[in-house]
């Protein structure tokens, strides 16, 4: 028997796989795929104070080896989302539920987190977000933006409070490093790529918004990198997110340094993708070696 378990800031996670944000809405519309409870945790959609429809469409472009999107944060609204979309999933999941906060202010993301993280097991304060005007990433691709909101956050967060960081950055260790500094308990490494499709034949962009986030199995070797710069100097736990599609893909993730690991765009191509890797991943790990996931982490010099 090998042990899959790991911990995030006292959270023990069954396994490190957790369906990212954006990619599997508020956990319920997978349910008629699988028994949701296989999952080490759940990423929940975006989350602002206000309810938004998002950008217009087109919204999506595919790419090689992955996709474009600009969603914008569709999403409910953080009232609706703790009186109906958590307690829903809640019936039917037992494990850990990560809420995604979004914001447009320092304010917003401050109330935004007041009203989700009672409601939730673990913050991800999405700081990284390409598709919205203002805030999102703005707040995530500066030392001082980062350091104002996570600062803004944390007395509001009696929840561990994980930093999704945008990979839209010179210096990605920097900004690590200030969300530590400023109260933040783990990180979450890497919110997608800002990217941009053309449409050669009308001779317009493919996104109404012209630009989007780039995600799937192209931009790994880039969140690998990141998770493997960054676990070098934070001494903060991080969840490894960008293009992860195998058990491999995990396993190489946390010898990076990664605790836990998102799988994003996967899901869009194949609902299946997490219980899969989930299933294979004790296999792997004896044919590896790995009696206990914790062995790995960060073992690259
Ligand atoms: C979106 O809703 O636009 C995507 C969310 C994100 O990139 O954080």
């Amino acid at each position: 028997m090998v042990d899959t378990s790991v911990n995030l800031c006292g959270i023990t996670l069954q396994n490190p796989v957790i369906p990212a944000s954006g990619t599997f809405g508020f956990g319920l519309e997978m349910a008629e795929f699988y028994d949701l409870n296989v999952l080490g945790a759940i990423a929940i959609k975006g989350t602002t104070v206000a309810p938004r429809l998002g950008n217009p469409s087109p919204r999506i472009a595919e790419c090689t080896q992955g996709l474009l999107n600009s969603i914008g944060l569709q999403n409910p609204g953080a009232e609706q989302v703790v009186k109906e979309e958590i307690p829903n999933l809640r019936m039917h999941f037992r494990q850990p539920i990560i809420g995604n906060i979004c914001g447009f202010s320092v304010d917003d993301y401050r109330e935004c987190c007041r009203i989700v993280a009672p409601n939730v097991d673990l913050v991800e304060l999405n700081i990284s977000c390409p598709n919205v005007h203002n805030g999102g990433m703005a707040f995530g691709t500066t030392e001082r933006g980062a350091a104002e909101v996570v600062t803004a956050v944390r007395d509001v967060c009696d929840r561990p409070l994980f930093v999704k960081l945008s990979p839209n950055v010179t210096d990605i260790v920097s900004i690590a490093k200030t969300c530590e500094n400023a109260g933040a308990d783990g990180l979450t490494l890497i919110n997608t790529l800002l990217g941009m499709r053309i449409d050669i034949r009308r001779r317009v962009p493919v996104l109404a918004q012209k630009m989007g986030g780039f995600s799937g199995p192209a931009v790994f070797p880039v969140a690998l990198r990141m998770v493997y710069q960054v676990h070098k100097v934070c001494s903060l736990p991080i969840i490894g997110c960008g293009g992860v599609q195998s058990a491999e893909d995990v396993i190489e993730m946390m010898m990076a340094g990664a605790t836990a690991v998102q799988v994003g765009s996967e899901n869009l191509r194949n609902p299946y993708a997490c219980p899969d890797i989930i299933k294979h991943l004790p296999e792997r790990m004896k044919q590896l070696k790995i009696n206990n996931l914790n062995q790995i982490i960060g073992i690259i010099e």
